[in-house]
């Protein structure tokens, strides 16, 4: 996104934000109550929003922060009032940008002026603020939302020390096509060529001041190609706060096809996720109006449940999404999970077993697809469908089903 799309997109939010902010508030609310009402009675929770922005649009439509800081003000009654004691849920905002923090500010503080008492608004990025958030939040449950302008400034060793906390997750907003701008950026060959010619080209006598012409190409090639090499450094550096290291822009060359590339950047950081402690992964696609791959929201979690959670989230929230029929329906398909790889999955975890289909029974079929494989819960009915179809339904309980075996890959 070029820097007059970042100024208007606080002016009025499109569709798909919307989409997205639908997606967080489900979630995060869900998170809470699931969090805060687990044995553990938990007395602190913390939701980070790492890139905060202004907290709404010119049209009085809630971001992250304020939805953040809604969702802990109601959640915190909420609990209180459930489980007879108080829990604090704090609200942590980061901006960079000076404008911007103070607008989200002026959203934010009450009537004397104020900010709630635990709500804080900090200057910079997570990766200043990382050691001190370990350091105040050493034992608290809590949620990330990274929502850059492109990919820039997504600093992975700040959020590995994030993850490292108990129950932590991350929900960034992963933009695929500014990752794989990047590694472009990062990868491109010199324009040397590209000069030669032109040099070539000056020393023929079509120019009047033959002389001058040439000094001023090869002014300009100097600075091309000095600027060419500043701007391939960078690039080299803010991929490597990405993916650490490891060579991604040559695994990138080897894929057959764009579709193809965008999968690969959105993996390579999902297995990033997944090695900072939080190996429950859920991809969830974002179109635009138009119907096309937007963002892939990477929601990482260190639990199951947390997966769990999401998809049904996502669910929900794409039923009230102010997107198309036509753009939810893409982003479901896109959305979709391997059904072959899932029932591999299965018949290796239940194989040779009578299970129960029922989602929320203990060791489930339907909980197991969604917790353990990349299956979203519309994907639920075809897959019973298929076990119906091969006649594996217990006769003794139509709830219930008769797996084999499944068979060992070296017969
Ligand atoms: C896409 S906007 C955030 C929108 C917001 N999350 C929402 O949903 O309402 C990204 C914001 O991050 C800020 N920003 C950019 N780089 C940053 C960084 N490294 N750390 C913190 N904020 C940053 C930008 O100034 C911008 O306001």
């Amino acid at each position: 996104m070029a820097a007059a799309s970042h100024k208007k997109h606080f002016d009025r939010f499109p569709l798909h934000t919307k989409c997205k902010h639908g997606i967080l508030s489900e979630y995060l609310r869900t998170w809470v109550a699931k969090v805060a009402l687990d044995k553990r009675d938990h007395q602190h929770l913390l939701l980070v929003d790492a890139f905060a922005g202004t907290g709404g649009d010119g049209e009085g439509n809630p971001g992250s922060p304020l939805i953040m800081v809604k969702i802990a003000r109601e959640m915190a009654r909420a609990v209180e009032e459930r489980r007879g004691r108080p829990i604090t849920i704090d609200v942590v905002l980061i901006e960079r940008h000076a404008g911007r923090r103070a607008r989200l500010y002026e959203r934010i503080r009450g009537p004397r002026g104020v900010l709630p008492q635990n709500v804080t608004i900090l200057d910079g990025t997570l990766s200043a603020h990382a050691d001190r958030l370990a350091a105040q939040y050493d034992t608290a449950p809590a949620v990330c939302f990274i929502d850059p302008f492109g990919v820039k400034g997504i600093d992975l060793p700040a959020v590995r020390e994030f993850l490292a906390g108990p129950q932590r997750e991350v929900v960034v907003q992963f933009n695929p096509t500014g990752a794989l701008r990047l590694a472009g950026a990062a990868h491109r060959k010199s324009p040397r060529q590209r000069n030669k010619l032109r040099a070539q080209w000056a020393t023929l006598d079509l120019f009047r001041d033959n002389a001058v012409t040439l000094e001023a190409m090869n002014r300009s090639i100097i600075r091309s190609q000095s600027s060419f090499k500043a701007a391939k450094h960078s690039a080299q550096i803010v991929l490597g706060e990405i993916y650490g290291d490891g060579d991604l822009p040559a695994a990138i060359a080897t894929q057959p096809s764009r579709e193809a590339r965008i999968e690969l950047v959105v993996e390579e950081f999902g297995k990033r996720l997944a090695d900072a402690g939080a190996p429950y992964l859920t991809r969830l696609p974002i179109f635009n109006e138009r119907g096309r791959l937007q963002y892939v929201m990477l929601h990482a979690s260190p639990h199951p449940v947390g997966r769990q959670a999401m998809k049904e989230c996502y669910q929900a929230a794409l039923n009230k999404c102010p997107l198309s029929a036509e753009a939810v329906r893409r982003m479901r398909v896109n959305a979709d999970g391997d059904v072959e790889q899932a029932f591999y999955a299965l018949g290796r975890a239940r194989g040779g077993g009578e299970v129960l289909w029922a989602k929320g029974a203990a060791g489930s079929i339907a909980d197991f697809l969604i917790r353990e494989t990349d299956l979203f819960p519309w994907q639920l009915k075809e897959v019973k469908q298929i076990l119906d179809g091969a006649g594996w339904r217990s006769k003794a309980s139509r709830h219930t089903y008769h797996l084999p075996p499944l068979p060992d890959s070296a017969d």
